[in-house]
């Protein structure tokens, strides 16, 4: 008798509809399975004989055929075990045919037969529910991630025996989730803004490029407190949107990086890779290819620090995702293509010494020296950079005052207040932030005043800006004014936008 399964494989984010078909047929006992399948699902016929017989059915000794449908999609992955046992007991009259018209069921077994976790269960329950099933059968351990997807009852299953027991009318498997846990604050204690003395240029710098997800680069020597500063940004990021958490969230689920009490992302991620780091590991890659570090961050931060370590070829491949958003990753089976929304910030000392500007201590590099060591990050990569800030070291003075800064709590009120106005400006269209306007959002929201446009016109030439930074630059103003809670970019905003431009023509 032939069986038939809906199960689900994961093409880059995106879920797609997989029939398990199983066939028995007389002939020598052996279990074939066929339609494009990798090495995990071959494996699939050990782990499923024995989780069969473990659970107390009978495996048929008979020949089986397992179809994977549509043959043109890999299938990955441990995922089919639980369809192609449950396609196997429907094939031999076990279990009843009616009993998964309406599901989709997903699951790895273990030999004794309890359902293992898998990942990617947010697309597919994503799937699920735009292809119209009204279940999905999951592991256990995966029903509070699948249940972020509202209008689908989702099932948790514990075992391939507790799942007959389900639909053979026994003990019934509760679709009762209960409710999604409270986000977890991130495990690494982020510093308070208001630990970090002076540097108040700095954090302003980063307040506007947090308001507007700018990218901003820090400069400065050894110790002014770069890295410090990078990893309290967190702290002043605005929340996320549902959306946002769940496109966030999608991302976690496939690459396996969704710690299992937390089924929904809910903070903007902060990604500090080291500058060892392979190509494929920023921007994504292997043989079948999973997200990089650059979608990792999407939504969120990736830190860069000692940028200039990364070397030119591993930040070059940056450069594009930079202006598109987005990652393509070709390989000879077509390519895949992640969203890689992020903001950069990158941090750098000016020389090799790294005292290079320094009022006290001296540099002992050559001009020469300097030069190289900072023609090691290319222009078209300064270039979209919206803020360059230098961080200069703090005196004594300031660091041995024990009166405290400005909370990052109230940072982010204001951060928060400016991204509202964002959204409420791009409600109808599907950007989220300053940093994502196109030419044709900056031509409607980003009108200058005469006063404006002179003072622009005069600092394109000065600065021998870019057309990219011409851009740059009014959208940062867009934003400071956003800050400032005014509708209209005014001649002291773009002042401040163009001072984050590199001072130098190398910088
Ligand atoms: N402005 C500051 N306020 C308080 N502590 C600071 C400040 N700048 C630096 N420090 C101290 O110096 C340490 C080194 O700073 P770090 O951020 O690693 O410097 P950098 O990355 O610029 O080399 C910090 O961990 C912190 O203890
Ligand atoms: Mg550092």
């Amino acid at each position: 008798m032939l069986a038939r399964v809906f199960s689900c494989a994961v093409i880059g984010l995106e879920g797609v509809v997989v029939e398990v078909e199983v066939d028995t047929m007389g002939g020598l006992p052996k279990m074939t399975i066929v339609g494009l399948p990798d090495t995990a699902v071959q494996e699939s016929r050990e782990r499923v004989e024995s989780a069969i017989k473990n659970s107390g059915f009978t495996f048929p000794r008979k020949r089986v055929t397992v179809n994977l449908a549509p043959a043109t999609v890999r299938k990955a992955g441990p995922v089919y075990d639980l369809p192609i046992a449950v396609g196997i007991l429907i094939a031999t009259a076990q279990l009843p045919s009616l009993a998964l018209e309406d599901a989709l069921v997903i699951g790895e077994l273990s030999l004794d037969g309890s359902v293992r976790h898998v990942r990617g269960v947010l697309p597919m329950a994503a799937l699920a529910r735009a292809e119209g099933f009204g279940q999905i059968f999951v592991p256990e351990m995966d029903a509070p991630e699948a249940a972020l997807i509202p209008d689908l009852e989702v099932i948790p299953v514990p075992s391939l025996a507790a799942l007959y027991d389900h639909l053979t009318g026994g003990m019934q498997l509760s679709s009762d989730i209960g409710p999604a846990p409270e986000g977890i604050t991130s495990a690494i204690p982020i510093t308070d803004f208001q630990e970090i003395k002076g540097q108040e240029q700095t954090k302003r710098a980063l307040e506007v490029a947090a308001a507007g997800s700018h990218n901003l680069l820090m400069i400065g020597p050894p110790g002014s407190g770069k890295t410090l500063l990078a990893r309290a940004t967190p702290g002043i990021l605005p929340s996320m949107t549902i959306d946002e958490a769940l496109d966030v969230t999608r991302i976690y689920s496939i690459s396996d990086q969704l710690p299992s009490e937390v089924p929904l992302i809910q903070q903007r991620p902060f990604r500090a890779p080291h500058h060892t780091i392979s190509h494929a590991g920023l921007v994504g890659g292997g043989n079948w290819p999973t997200p990089g570090e650059i979608s990792l961050a999407h939504r969120g931060v990736l830190f860069l620090d000692e940028f200039v370590e990364f070397g030119s070829r591993v930040l070059e491949v940056m450069r594009q995702p930079l202006e598109d958003k987005q990652v393509t990753i070709s390989r000879a089976q077509g390519s895949l293509t992640f969203p890689a929304n992020f903001q950069l910030i990158a941090a750098m000392n000016p020389c090799p010494c790294g005292y290079a500007g320094d009022p006290v201590k001296e540099c002992t590099c050559s001009n020469q020296v300097i030069t190289r060591y900072q023609k090691r990050i290319s222009g078209p990569m300064l270039d979209r950079i919206d803020i360059h800030i230098e961080v200069p070291r703090v005196d004594y003075d300031k660091l041995s005052d024990d009166r405290l800064g400005e909370p990052s709590s109230r940072i982010k009120t204001r951060v928060e207040a400016a991204r509202e106005q964002q959204r409420k400006r791009f409600d109808d269209s599907n950007l989220s932030c300053n940093a994502d306007m196109g030419p044709a959002e900056l031509r409607q929201y980003c009108p200058l005043d005469q006063p404006g446009r002179s003072l622009l016109r005069n600092a394109m030439s000065q600065l021998h800006l870019s057309a990219r930074a011409y851009h740059r630059v009014l959208k940062l103003a867009r934003t400071i004014a956003d800050l400032a809670g005014e509708e209209n970019i005014d001649p002291a905003h773009l002042a401040e936008a163009l001072q984050y431009r590199p001072k130098t023509q190398t910088m």
